[in-house]
């Protein structure tokens, strides 16, 4: 029986997220949209309606439609001058969590060696483990502002490190990996034959660089046969709901072995979410949905940097650029808060949710105090959800004359 670690973070957003008249500031998808909310974006009133009600409702194309695959190729295009990716070399899976879980699967396991970065998703390290291969950590520190040291390699790799696993944008962080850095990340691998793979589930939501940074391109676009970018419809584009995810691979090799690996688990995905993610992805429609969430985490992260400000006695941070979360290091008395009964104490008594990083993030003590916001809510839900927090944290946490 395969053994696996339970996944912390899924199961404390499944315990608490419907708690009635919850405030829920730890969702990470960029506040969701509805059927109708996207009709209304779509900037071409003579588009069609996505959903085909006359047609069959078959297994459809096994590894996609050819329409949805052809615009999620064209989203690894972004910001590049790299030859475009066939839509042959993506496959459409139910959300990221079955893209990077099949990417794994397939790839690797026992007698084989993965770096992953950390803090990140728990998937990324967790599943590898499970397979049976040995899992390095890669941390991220806050003196790097979060973003991975690619001088550290030499010391983490193996002459069996079978592949590279990195999270751009970053959860819980919000960090952004730049192009220089993915470029090395890049030169490093290639020279040792390492497949990259690039949890880029937050991407293209790189909104809050700082002046000058420009938004990275996908791992896909720097050159390298052997790298896998993950993604999918929930957070930048606000459609978890149709559980459509996908990956995409410069080697075509590997999207056939996905592919085999997934005939057990999938057969298709489910053709109406298909008919939708490929409305969703058409030009018209991409472009508003896409502004409307790049503005959604702007204001709201504005907001909460204000607040950060007001309370810095007591909280601190390193600001993220990109994505749709934050993580906050909570103090009383100058020492890190017991972050999951703070969590729980807040959701009792004001109704916010957010989510305790050191049971979701952290291995062994580490991220003690530490709390991951998802702060791309409707704004409205932000504000109300801040405000609470911030009479919590004069009654609770400054009511020492010290940390005021
Ligand atoms: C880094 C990362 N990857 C993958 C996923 C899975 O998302 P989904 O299956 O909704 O696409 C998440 C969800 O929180 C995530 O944070």
């Amino acid at each position: 029986m395969v053994k696996i670690e339970p996944f912390e973070v899924e199961q404390w957003m499944d315990r608490l997220e419907t708690t009635p008249g919850v405030l829920n500031i730890a969702e990470t998808c960029a506040a969701s949209v509805s059927y109708d909310d996207l009709l209304r974006m779509c900037e071409d009133k003579n588009m069609p309606s996505p959903l085909l009600f006359s047609k069959k409702l078959t297994y459809g194309a096994i590894r996609g439609s050819a329409a949805l695959r052809q615009r999620v190729a064209s989203l690894f295009d972004r910001a590049s001058d790299a030859e475009p990716l066939p839509a042959d070399n993506i496959i459409i899976t139910q959300g990221a969590i079955s893209a990077n879980f099949l990417l794994f699967y397939t790839l690797v396991g026992p007698g084989d060696h993965v770096i992953c970065v950390y803090p990140t998703y728990q998937q990324l390290y967790s599943v590898p483990q499970s397979l049976g291969a040995e899992v390095s950590l890669w941390r991220l520190k806050d003196t790097n502002g979060y973003v991975p040291d690619v001088s550290e390699l030499e010391g983490l790799v193996r002459s069996n490190t079978k592949m590279i696993v990195i999270n751009n944008p970053n959860n819980p962080m919000g960090s952004t990996i730049p192009k220089a850095v993915l470029q090395d990340i890049v030169a490093f691998a290639k020279q040792r034959g390492i497949i990259i793979l690039s949890d880029e589930v937050y991407s293209p939501l790189y909104h809050s660089l700082p002046p000058g940074q420009e938004a990275p391109p996908s791992i896909l676009a720097l050159g390298y046969e052997k790298t896998v970018a993950t993604g999918s419809m929930s957070k930048a584009f606000a459609l978890a709901g149709i559980r459509t995810g996908w990956i995409g691979s410069r080697d075509k090799a590997i999207i056939d072995a996905v592919a085999t690996a997934r005939d057990y688990t999938t057969i298709s995905v489910s053709q109406l979410d298909d008919q939708v993610a490929t409305y969703a992805l058409s030009t018209p429609v991409l472009g508003p949905l896409l502004k409307r969430n790049m503005a959604l985490a702007q204001t709201n992260l504005g907001l909460l940097s204000a607040f950060m400000g007001k309370y810095a006695s007591v909280c601190s941070w390193v600001k993220p650029t990109a994505g749709t979360t934050a993580l906050v290091l909570f103090k009383e008395n100058g020492v890190p808060v017991d972050d999951p009964s703070f969590v729980l104490d807040l959701l009792d008594k004001t109704k916010v949710l957010f989510m305790p990083a050191s049971p979701c993030f952290g291995l062994g003590k580490d991220f003690r105090g530490f709390i991951r916001l998802g702060y791309v809510c409707e704004t409205e839900v932000l504000l109300e959800g801040l405000e609470k927090l911030g009479r919590y944290i004069e009654e609770h946490l400054m009511a020492n004359p010290e940390n005021q």
